[in-house]
Formats: structure tokens, C-alpha cells, sequence
């Protein structure tokens, strides 16, 4: 418990909006939890059976945002039967293992980023928050950069109808036209960022 609370005083300090205390991950005790999660996020192209979408690419994704979302999952906040399972029995020191394992991998891509000749206007109103390459610049925010396009659109369309709940998030997505939902999902999917998990 020592760790936690130094880790916990540290983020308060480093915190730029509340968000939960954050327990520090250790990537090598991460990598053990994260065999089971390969059998969906591992799998090219894996995807979920209803509605369908691609399961999303979690290699390199945020730590921060990642233990948000597990947590959401685990604590009934963000719905989804089969992560709501997956999440069910993790610890606060688990969640932290195995997003510092998965946000560790694909660094070096990730932190690169590229357009590679895409464009498309309207994603000038999300870089702010998720960067100029899609690669977020705040830990407790995703990368979209190279995410599943279908996923984008699910998880867009998941904020617009509040199936998906977040004060920040919603507020962003009930301003974007349903007609660029899909463009703007297209156009994250294209940059260079996010990677499959793919097991050893
Ligand atoms: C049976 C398939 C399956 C397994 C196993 C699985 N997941 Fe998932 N996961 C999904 C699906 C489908 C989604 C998208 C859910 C949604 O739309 O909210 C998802 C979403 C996520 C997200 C949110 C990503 C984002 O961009 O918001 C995280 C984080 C995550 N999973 C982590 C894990 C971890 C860690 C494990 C292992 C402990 C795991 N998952 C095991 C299917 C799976
Ligand atoms: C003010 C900051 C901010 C802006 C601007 C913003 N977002 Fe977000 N976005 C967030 C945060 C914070 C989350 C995580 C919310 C959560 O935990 O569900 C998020 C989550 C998302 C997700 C879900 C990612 C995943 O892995 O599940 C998508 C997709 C997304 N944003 C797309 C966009 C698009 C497209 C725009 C521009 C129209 C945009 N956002 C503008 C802050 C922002």
C-alpha cells in the first residue's frame, strides 16, 4: 500500500483534471494478466459479434485512459457485457500492470505519429485533446491514431446516443454532423499510432 500512496501523491500533483488516483504499473507483472486479454485484442481483425465492430487496438494506447476504462468497465460506469467480465476480478494494482504493459508497447511508432498524406478539416476540433497525429497529449486521454475505423465510429456513435457516458467526451461528440462520423473515423484510422497486441 506504500507504493500506492506515493503514487497516488505524485499523480494528484502531476493531475491537469481530476481524474482517479492512478496505482503505478509494473509492466512485467502486467504482461502475465495480459495473456488472457490476447484471445480477443490479439486477434488481427478480431471482432465483436453484435453489434459488429473490430475489438479495439490497445498496443501503445495511453496508460491512464486505459485503467479509465478498465475501471469503468470493472466498477458498472462504461457497459459491455464481455469487458465487464474481463474486468470483473481485477485489483487497482492489476488494472495498473497491465495498462503500463500495453501502453508499453508500439512505443516507438506511436510516439512518432504521421499523416502520411491524409486530411480531413474537421479533425482540427479534436487535436486539441487527442494530438495533432491522433496521438493524445495527456495520459488519461486515448489515441485514436490508427484505432479500428469501425471501433471509432462505434465508440462516436456511443457517446452521441449516451450509451457510452463521459461529461467531456459527449459534449464533443454532440457536436460533430452524422454525416462525419465516418469521415472522422476514417481519417483517425489512417494515421500511424495504435497496434494489435499480438501474442510472442
Ligand atoms: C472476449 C473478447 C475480449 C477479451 C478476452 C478481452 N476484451 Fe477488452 N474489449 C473487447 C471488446 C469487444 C471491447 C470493446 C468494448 C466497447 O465497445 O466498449 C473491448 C474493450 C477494451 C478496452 C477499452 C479500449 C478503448 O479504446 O476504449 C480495454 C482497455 C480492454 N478491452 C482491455 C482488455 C484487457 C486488459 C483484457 C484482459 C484482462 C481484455 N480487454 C480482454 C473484447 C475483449
Ligand atoms: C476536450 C478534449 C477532447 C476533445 C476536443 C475531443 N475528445 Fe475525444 N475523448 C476525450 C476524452 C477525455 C475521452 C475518453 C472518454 C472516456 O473515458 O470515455 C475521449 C474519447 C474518445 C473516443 C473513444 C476512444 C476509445 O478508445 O474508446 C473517440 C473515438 C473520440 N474521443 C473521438 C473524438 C473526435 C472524433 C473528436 C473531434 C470531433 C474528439 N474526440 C474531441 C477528450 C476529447
Amino acid at each position: 500500500m506504500k507504493t500506492l500512496a506515493g503514487a497516488a501523491t505524485a499523480l494528484l500533483a502531476l493531475a491537469l483534471f481530476a481524474q482517479p488516483a492512478v496505482a503505478e504499473g509494473d509492466a512485467a507483472a502486467g504482461k502475465e494478466l495480459g495473456y488472457t486479454c490476447l484471445g480477443c485484442h490479439g486477434i488481427e481483425g478480431y471482432r465483436n459479434a453484435y453489434p459488429s465492430y473490430r475489438v479495439p487496438k490497445l498496443g501503445g494506447q495511453k496508460a491512464g485512459y486505459l485503467e479509465i476504462a478498465l475501471r469503468g468497465y470493472r466498477d458498472g460506469t462504461r457497459q459491455h457485457p464481455t469487458m465487464e467480465g474481463q474486468a470483473a476480478s481485477l485489483s487497482d494494482q492489476d488494472i495498473a500492470d497491465v495498462a503500463a504493459y500495453l501502453a508499453s508497447i508500439g512505443g516507438d511508432t506511436v510516439a512518432a505519429g504521421g499523416t502520411q498524406g491524409v486530411s480531413f478539416d474537421k479533425a482540427a476540433a479534436c487535436t486539441a485533446c487527442h494530438g495533432q497525429n491522433g496521438i493524445s497529449v495527456n495520459a488519461a486521454w486515448p489515441t485514436l491514431a490508427g484505432q479500428h475505423e469501425d471501433y471509432i465510429s462505434h465508440a462516436l456513435q456511443q457517446y452521441r446516443d449516451g450509451t457510452r457516458v463521459d461529461p467531456v467526451m459527449g459534449a464533443q461528440a454532440a457536436l460533430v454532423a452524422e454525416e462525419d462520423v465516418a469521415r472522422l473515423a476514417r481519417y483517425f484510422s489512417r494515421l500511424e499510432g495504435l497496434e494489435t497486441t499480438k501474442p510472442e
